[in-house]
C-alpha cells in the first residue's frame, strides 16, 4: 500500500477509487491548503494529487522525499509543477487533457457572448436599480454571424471552440505551432495564419494556447494595437499570457471594444484597472466547473496515480 496525499477537495468518487488500493490523506479544509502545512504533509508520500492552487517545485519534491513517483495535476494546465525538476528526480507528473475540453469551450462561448452582446452591463444595470426601458440604441451590441474568430492555440479546447463558434456563422482562423488535421480543417472551414495575421483580421481573439515562457504577455500594447477597434479579446487559457496593465489601457482608451477574461494573472487578484470598466466580462476561472467535468477531471487524476503507482504508463502523462 502507498501513502497519496492530496492537496485540496476533489469529488469523492476519485478518493474512493484510490482509497481502494492504497491509503489516502486529502485536505479537506475549505481554504487552499497553506505552504507549511503542504510541505509537512507531502514528507513520505509516494504519489501527491495536486490541484493548480499548489506550486509543485523543486523544495516540495524533496520535501517529500524520494520514494515519491507522481504527481498527478487534477488540470490539463501544469504551469504550477516544475516538470523538469520532476523528470530529474524522476518522478511521473500527469495531467488530465480531453475531459475538460467541451467545458472549457462552453465558457469561451460564454464569454464571446457575454461581452458582445454586453451581459454583464444589463445584469450590473438592472442590479443596480437604475431605471431602464426598451430603446432602439439601448446597450448595443455587436453580432457574431459573418464575424472572423481568430483561435490562438488549435488544440483540443481551441478546436471545441471554433466548432461551437462556426454553429453561430463565424469563419475561423487560427494560430497553432503546427497544422491541425486536415479533416477538421475542412469541417471548420479553417486556416493557419500568422499571429500578426490573426490579430488584424480577427473580430474577436480567444486564447487557447498553453502558458509557459513562450506565450507570457504574448498579448500585450503591441498586439492589442494590432487589432481592430471594434474586437474582443477572449482568454480561458491562463492569465499571464495577456499583460493585463497593457489590456486595461488598450480597453480604457478604445483601442479594442472589450474583453471576457476566465483566468488573470494574479490569480485570485484582478487587476484593479479591469475591476473599473464596464467592457469587460470577468468570471472566477470556471473554466472547467461543472459537476460532470471536475468528476472526469478528479477519475483521471485517479487513472494516472493509480498507473504509475503499479509501474504501468499513465493515461496522461506530461514527462
Ligand atoms: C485546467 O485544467 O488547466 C483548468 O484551468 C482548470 O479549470
Amino acid at each position: 500500500m502507498s501513502r497519496v496525499v492530496v492537496t485540496g477537495r476533489v469529488p469523492e468518487a476519485a478518493l474512493e477509487k484510490l482509497r481502494t488500493e492504497h491509503e489516502v490523506e486529502a485536505w479537506a479544509g475549505p481554504e487552499s491548503i497553506g505552504r507549511e502545512e503542504l510541505l509537512r504533509r507531502v514528507a513520505g508520500a509516494d504519489a501527491v494529487v495536486s490541484l493548480l492552487t499548489e506550486r509543485i517545485d523543486a523544495e516540495l519534491l524533496d520535501a517529500a522525499g524520494p520514494q515519491l513517483k507522481v504527481v498527478a495535476n487534477v488540470a490539463v494546465g501544469y504551469d504550477n509543477i516544475d516538470v523538469p525538476a520532476c523528470t530529474e528526480r524522476g518522478i511521473v507528473a500527469t495531467n488530465t487533457p480531453g475531459v475538460l475540453t467541451e467545458a472549457t469551450a462552453d465558457i469561451a462561448l460564454g464569454l464571446i457572448l457575454s461581452a458582445t452582446r454586453r451581459l454583464g452591463e444589463g445584469e450590473r444595470l438592472i442590479r443596480s436599480g437604475q431605471p431602464w426601458k426598451w430603446g432602439m440604441f439601448f446597450l448595443l451590441g455587436s453580432s457574431l454571424q459573418g464575424k472572423t474568430l481568430g483561435i490562438v492555440g488549435m488544440g483540443g479546447i481551441g478546436q471545441a471552440t471554433a466548432r461551437r463558434a462556426k454553429a453561430f456563422g463565424m469563419e475561423i482562423v487560427y494560430q497553432s505551432r503546427s497544422e491541425i488535421d486536415l479533416a477538421i480543417a475542412a469541417e471548420l472551414g479553417t486556416r493557419r495564419v500568422e499571429l500578426e495575421e490573426l490579430l488584424a483580421i480577427s473580430d474577436i481573439v480567444s486564447l487557447h494556447c498553453p502558458y509557459g515562457p513562450a506565450t507570457h504577455h504574448l498579448i500585450g500594447a503591441e498586439q492589442l494595437s494590432a487589432m481592430k477597434h471594434s474586437a474582443y479579446l477572449i482568454n480561458t487559457a491562463r492569465g499571464p499570457i495577456i499583460d493585463e496593465t497593457a489590456l486595461a489601457s488598450a480597453l480604457r482608451e478604445g483601442q479594442i471594444a472589450g474583453a471576457g477574461l476566465d483566468v488573470f494573472e494574479n490569480e485570485p487578484n484582478v487587476h484593479p484597472g479591469l475591476l473599473e470598466l464596464e467592457n469587460v466580462v470577468l468570471v472566477p476561472h470556471l473554466g472547467s466547473a461543472t459537476v460532470e467535468t471536475r468528476t472526469a477531471m478528479a477519475l483521471l487524476a485517479a487513472d494516472n496515480t493509480l498507473a504509475v503507482l503499479s509501474d504501468e504508463r499513465p493515461p496522461a502523462p506530461i514527462n
